[in-house]
């Protein structure tokens, strides 16, 4: 294939879970993709400059400037000469290079500005940040044209095959009963509340079926994740709350689930590997041979289902509330939730006081519109200081 075939790409936190698994995935289709651009925190400017170096990137850029000196220098070592952005505005501009689709695969509401940054330069983006969207709600839908988004995480990845699944009409939502999300349960799957008191970091950290970042891995142990998921479906696919139903099944094979009307339910299967449903973003429309591998239908497999507990893991029920008010509520929801895993993982706060706090923030907050980039940050902001507040002087 030519080069101007080649689809262009930029991978934000191309450093982390996402952004090495989405480069894999690049690398293995060589005839496929070119990357455009990279961006990352700042923390593994190595690893950056290999890959600016293993792919070509025209432009890297770095959130924390004071990497700089030591990106450069690694650069140079690989033999890569891209140019080189600081800071957050840097980020932002790599957000909008030019390219034909960028991966956002930044983690927590630091990754709102590079998805409204990509979205208004009209390119086709590949969302694994599901903070930005569920902070950014109203904003970032009305920036989106149809089909522009296109989600990376499995659930909603798994939701969309399973639209496209259905055929022509599969997308009505007058023939959609409800969208099963279906969720792991965590490390903590079948405790009980008060069984979960001493739970650790290095407890939360411990993801039974999947291997990911370590936001979203203390948020899959107290089911915020779940949470936030459930906000992202409803902004993804216009359904109610009321149509979107959560389901435990451990084995991470069933991705998510759209049960129609006249009873019938489409199911997507796979073995958890991120970089399928990476895949089938980056490749849209088409699907990326070989991109994971298949179930393997000549072992026995057991395939198991059960309801949330809602008394053990709130969280759940508490998103299902944020993302029904609307407005700044699910940022407050998003960050006080980012404040209060910080204090754990810093062993000062312990882990049943998470979910707990959030909903304190959730209960005080005073909802608006989130008309505005500027309300959002406010609202974060504000949801932030108030946990540090009600946690302060705590300890695990
Ligand atoms: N991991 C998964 O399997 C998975 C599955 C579904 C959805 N997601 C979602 O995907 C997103 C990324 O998750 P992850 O697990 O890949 O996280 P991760 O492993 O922690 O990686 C985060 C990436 O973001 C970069 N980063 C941090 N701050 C940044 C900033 N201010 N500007 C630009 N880049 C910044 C990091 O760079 P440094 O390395 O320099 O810190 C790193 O490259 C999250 O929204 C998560 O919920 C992840």
């Amino acid at each position: 294939m030519h080069a101007e075939n080649l689809r262009s790409v930029v991978v934000l936190g191309s450093t982390g879970s996402i952004g090495t698994q989405a480069l894999d995935v690049i690398a293995a289709n060589p005839g496929g993709y070119r990357v455009a651009g990279l961006a990352a925190g700042g923390g593994k400017v190595d690893l950056l400059a290999r890959q600016a170096a293993e792919f070509g990137a025209e432009v890297v850029a770095v959130a924390d400037a004071s990497a700089v000196p030591a990106l450069k220098e690694a650069l140079a070592a690989h033999h890569a000469r891209p140019v080189v952005l600081a800071g957050p505005e840097g980020v932002a501009e790599v957000a909008g290079w030019q390219c034909d689709m960028v991966l956002n695969g930044i983690t927590g509401a630091l990754g709102l500005t590079s998805t409204l940054v990509a979205l208004e330069a009209g390119r086709l983006l590949a969302l694994a940040n599901k903070e930005s969207l569920i902070i950014g709600g109203p904003l970032v839908k009305r920036l989106a044209s149809p089909g522009q988004i296109l989600p990376v995480d499995s659930e909603h990845s798994a939701v969309q095959q399973c639209l496209w699944a259905a055929g022509p009409g599969g997308h009505d939502p007058s023939r959609v009963r409800q969208l099963v999300i279906t969720a792991s349960g965590g490390p903590f799957r079948g405790m009980k509340r008060e069984e979960m008191t001493d739970v650790t970091p290095e407890m939360a950290l411990a993801h039974p079926t999947w291997s990911m970042g370590p936001v979203i891995t203390i948020n899959s142990a107290t089911l915020v994740n779940k949470g936030l998921e459930v906000i992202e479906a409803h902004l993804l696919f216009d359904l109610p709350f009321d149509r979107i139903e959560v389901v435990v099944h451990p084995q991470s094979i069933i991705h998510s689930m759209v049960e129609y009307i006249d009873g019938s339910t489409i199911a997507q299967a796979s073995p958890p590997d991120m970089r399928l449903p990476i895949a089938l973003a980056l490749g849209h429309p088409e699907r990326v041979p070989g991109a994971a591998r298949p179930i393997d239908w000549t072992k026995a497999h057991t395939w198991t289902f059960e309801p949330l507990d809602d008394v053990a893991f709130p969280s759940v029920a508490l998103a299902r509330h944020v993302g029904s008010e609307g407005g700044t509520a699910p940022a407050v929801y998003n960050a006080a939730n980012e404040a209060c895993l910080d204090a754990f993982m810093r062993g000062r706060l312990p882990f049943l006081a998470i979910v707990d706090t959030v909903a304190k923030v959730v209960e005080e907050h005073q909802v608006t519109p989130a008309d505005s980039v500027e309300e959002v940050l406010a609202a974060d902001a504000w949801a932030r200081a108030r946990a540090a507040e009600l946690t302060a002087g705590q300890s695990r």
